[in-house]
């Protein structure tokens, strides 16, 4: 059987995000068929320093290894979120002790794995999904102010001269945000804020974005000159906060997930020149995030192989072109 990364080495490099326990329960699939890995929750602040002064490596170190042991590419996920941050980070300070307390995250993290990771999601997630702001409101907001990102990326910069930083998003083809991480980014290249690449969540399911919403954002973001990336694809059954629970994905269902997978795919290779990979967030159906979110035990099966490991009509229409 061909392997994605085989059959994508002329376009980009074919991740997925991983954990402790998939590195060991899907390793086969891993190291076949990808190239790039990211931890899921390993590397999020929570997990390296869950209270003041007490960085725990254990999990992310386990993942770093396996990355050598296997010369897979590993994309660092993520230094500055609104979620997954310890409450202490935000306590008994003010805009001076968090720009401290974030430069020093930065600091001790990017070292650690500076010799194993290729690129860094600097900033996840800090664009407003709807409403009249552009900024998410989040006590990065709130305490430091809108620039904490121009912040975070240069002390990024200052502790990774040769790493790629990236910015991270999600709703990434639905206007007007959209238009407002295009903007923001294109202000922050003005202003000569050190920042290589976008990443575009691509938390999609089968009834949207179609093709062409997904081209057209992929049109605007090249005009930014920066690299893209793809940094966590996965193909929901389901609209988003429906309460449907069904025993198994349907004949229908897998066929318009392979639709949707083939139609983005193309889109992808379209734009080649700039898109650096593709990762996928989870590696089988057996392990899915959309398990419990936004639904929670609403059953999902939103990837390319499906929960016995096989290859699913997904994966041969997006090997088959
Ligand atoms: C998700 C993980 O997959 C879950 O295990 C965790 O409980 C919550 O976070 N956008 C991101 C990822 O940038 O870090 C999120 O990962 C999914 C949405």
């Amino acid at each position: 059987m061909i392997t994605l990364k085989e059959k994508y080495r002329e376009y980009f490099k074919l991740g997925t995000a991983v954990s402790v326990g998939t590195i060991k329960s899907h390793a086969e699939l891993i190291t076949t068929h990808f190239d790039s890995i990211t931890c899921t929750n390993e590397m999020k602040f929570s997990s390296l320093c869950p209270l003041e002064n007490s960085y725990r490596f254990e999990h992310a170190d386990a993942i770093a290894q396996f990355a050598r042991d296997n010369s897979l590419a590993l994309r660092g996920h993520t230094f500055t979120w609104h979620n997954q941050t310890p409450p202490w980070v935000f306590e008994n300070t003010n805009r001076e002790g968090l720009l401290a307390r974030l430069k020093n995250h930065i600091e001790v993290v990017a070292k650690r794995y500076q010799n194993d990771i290729y690129c860094w999601d600097v900033v996840n997630e800090a664009i407003a999904d709807k409403g009249q702001d552009v900024m998410r409101k989040s006590p990065w907001t709130d305490i430091i102010g809108e620039d904490f990102m121009d912040h975070a990326f240069r002390f990024a910069r200052e502790a990774l001269p040769n790493t790629d930083l990236y910015y991270n998003d999600y709703n990434e083809t639905h206007s007007p945000k959209r238009e407002h991480i295009y903007n923001t980014i294109k202000g922050m290249l003005d202003r000569g804020v050190p920042i290589d690449g976008v990443g575009l969540q691509c938390h999609i399911s089968i009834y949207s974005p179609d093709q062409d919403q997904i081209r057209r954002s992929f049109e605007l973001y090249a005009k930014l000159g920066l690299k893209l990336q793809i940094t966590e694809m996965d193909v929901s059954m389901f609209r988003h906060e429906d309460e449907t629970r069904l025993p198994a994905p349907t004949p229908e269902l897998l066929e318009l997930q392979a639709k949707a997978y083939g139609a983005a795919f193309e889109v992808f290779r379209e734009y080649k020149d700039c898109v650096d990979s593709v990762t996928l967030w989870g590696v089988a159906d057996d392990d899915t995030w959309l398990d419990y979110f936004p639904v929670h035990n609403r059953k999902n099966w939103p990837l390319l192989f499906d929960e016995q490991h096989a290859p699913k009509e997904a994966f041969h229409r997006i090997v088959d072109f």
